[in-house]
C-alpha cells in the first residue's frame, strides 16, 4: 500500500507527529513518501492520503488549506485521514473537545474534501525555540490559563499512543476502502 503524508508545521511538531505516522506506517509494511504542504505533492497515485497541520491563532495554516484546495479533485475519491495538532487538545474539558471539533470543521466547511478518519492531537509549546515576541504572548496566554509559563522549558504533551493508534486505524481503514 502506497501513502502520502502530507503536513504543515510551523514550529516542528507537526513535522514530529508526521514522522511518528511514518514510522508505523512503514511499521505495518506500507510505502510512504513524507512531504509538506509547500512541496506541493501529488495526491495521485497513493492508496491513502494522511495530511494534517497544527492550528496557530485560531485557524489552519493557509499552506495547507491551499494544497486541499488544489488537489480538491484527486483527493476526494481516495481514502484519507486528517490530523490536527494543537494546545487546544492537550485540555480535556468539554468547551475544549468541542473547540477542536470547531477548529476542524472550520477547515473541512472550505472544501468538499471528506476525511474518513480525524486524530486531534495535542501540540507542544516550544519557547527555547520561539523567538522573543512569540515567546512572549505564548507565555503570557499559558499563565492566564494556569498552564507552563516557564519560558526556559520546553513543553510536550503530544499522546504518542494517539497518534500510534491513528497511524494503526488509517491503515486499516485504507486496506478496506482502497
Ligand atoms: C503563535 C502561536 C499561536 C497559537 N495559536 C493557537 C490557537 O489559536 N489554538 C490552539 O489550540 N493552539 C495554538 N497554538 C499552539 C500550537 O498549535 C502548538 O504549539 C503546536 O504544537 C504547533 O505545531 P507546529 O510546531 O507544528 O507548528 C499556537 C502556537 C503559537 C506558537
Amino acid at each position: 500500500m502506497k501513502v502520502l503524508v502530507c503536513y504543515h508545521s510551523d514550529d516542528g511538531q507537526t513535522a514530529k507527529v508526521a514522522g511518528r505516522i511514518s514510522a508505523v506506517l512503514i511499521d505495518k509494511g506500507c510505502t510512504v513518501d513524507v512531504a509538506t504542504a509547500e512541496d506541493n505533492p501529488s495526491p495521485a497515485d497513493y492508496d491513502g492520503i494522511i495530511f494534517g497541520d497544527s492550528i496557530h491563532a485560531g485557524r489552519h495554516s493557509r499552506s495547507l488549506r491551499r494544497w486541499i484546495a488544489r488537489h480538491e479533485d484527486e483527493l476526494d475519491p481516495l481514502p484519507k485521514a486528517l490530523f490536527q495538532v494543537s494546545l487546544t487538545s492537550s485540555k480535556d474539558d468539554d468547551e475544549s473537545v468541542a473547540e477542536a471539533h470547531r477548529l476542524v470543521q472550520q477547515l473541512l466547511d472550505t472544501t468538499r474534501v471528506e476525511p474518513d478518519l480525524v486524530g486531534l492531537f495535542a501540540g507542544a509549546l516550544v519557547y527555547t525555540r520561539y523567538g522573543w515576541l512569540k515567546r512572549t504572548m505564548m507565555s503570557r496566554i499559558a499563565r492566564a490559563e494556569d498552564g507552563d509559563a516557564d519560558t526556559s522549558k520546553d513543553y510536550e504533551y503530544t499522546d504518542w499512543e494517539a497518534v500510534e493508534q491513528f497511524a494503526a486505524d488509517a491503515v486499516s481503514i485504507f486496506a478496506t476502502t482502497g
